[in-house]
């Protein structure tokens, strides 16, 4: 009988460890549990009270939305976006709305209303000139930045939109769930 050995070359390998690495980091991150960045740095996807933001039908592309979340604390300053072009984690008929904290994870950089909605780029923070892309879930563009900026999870209810979650870890916070006051 002829049984043929399956051959993996090294790239092959290597590539199947990476995509089954991101398919655990994934699960773990939709599956709404904490994760550990390092011993001292958490970041929660679920586990906070939705809150109700816009009416679907009510936001326009090029439309911003400022909101507090997951708190009614100054750290909890957020910004929806119409972009107009998909972007990832969007929602809406044409997957285009986002949103994002409006806090720099550099060093606390306030960006609201500072958007380039041509290239869906969040920017320059005025303190340090670092842009984010809305499209790719807040990936550093440029500047001194070295977090994604972190995205609030949205979900549709019919027509209502509520923000659900946050995916990274807010600035100035060990762990998305404590409380913090800005200075
Ligand atoms: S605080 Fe935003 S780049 Fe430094």
């Amino acid at each position: 009988m002829d049984v043929q050995t399956p051959c993996v070359n090294r790239r092959q390998f290597l590539l199947a460890g990476a995509v089954s690495a991101m398919t655990v980091t994934l699960g773990s991150l939709f599956k709404g549990r904490v994760f550990a960045a390092d011993e001292h740095k958490t970041a929660t996807v679920y586990g906070f009270e939705k809150k109700w933001i816009a009416k679907l039908s009510e936001i326009k592309t090029g439309d911003t939305i400022v909101f507090l979340f997951p708190r009614e604390d100054a750290h909890s300053l957020c910004t929806l976006y119409k972009l107009g072009v998909r972007a990832g984690g969007g929602i809406g008929p044409d997957q285009d709305i986002v949103a994002f904290s409006d806090l720099c994870t550099h060093m606390g950089g306030l960006l609201r209303g500072n958007v380039d909605f041509k290239s869906a780029v969040a920017g320059p923070c005025p303190m340090h000139l670092t842009t984010f892309d809305l499209r790719r879930h807040g990936m550093v563009v440029s500047g001194q930045a070295t977090q994604n900026l972190p995205q609030i999870v949205l979900e549709t209810d019919g027509n209502d939109v509520f923000a659900a979650g946050v995916v990274g870890l807010l600035y100035g916070h060990h762990n998305n769930m404590e409380r913090r006051d800005r200075a």
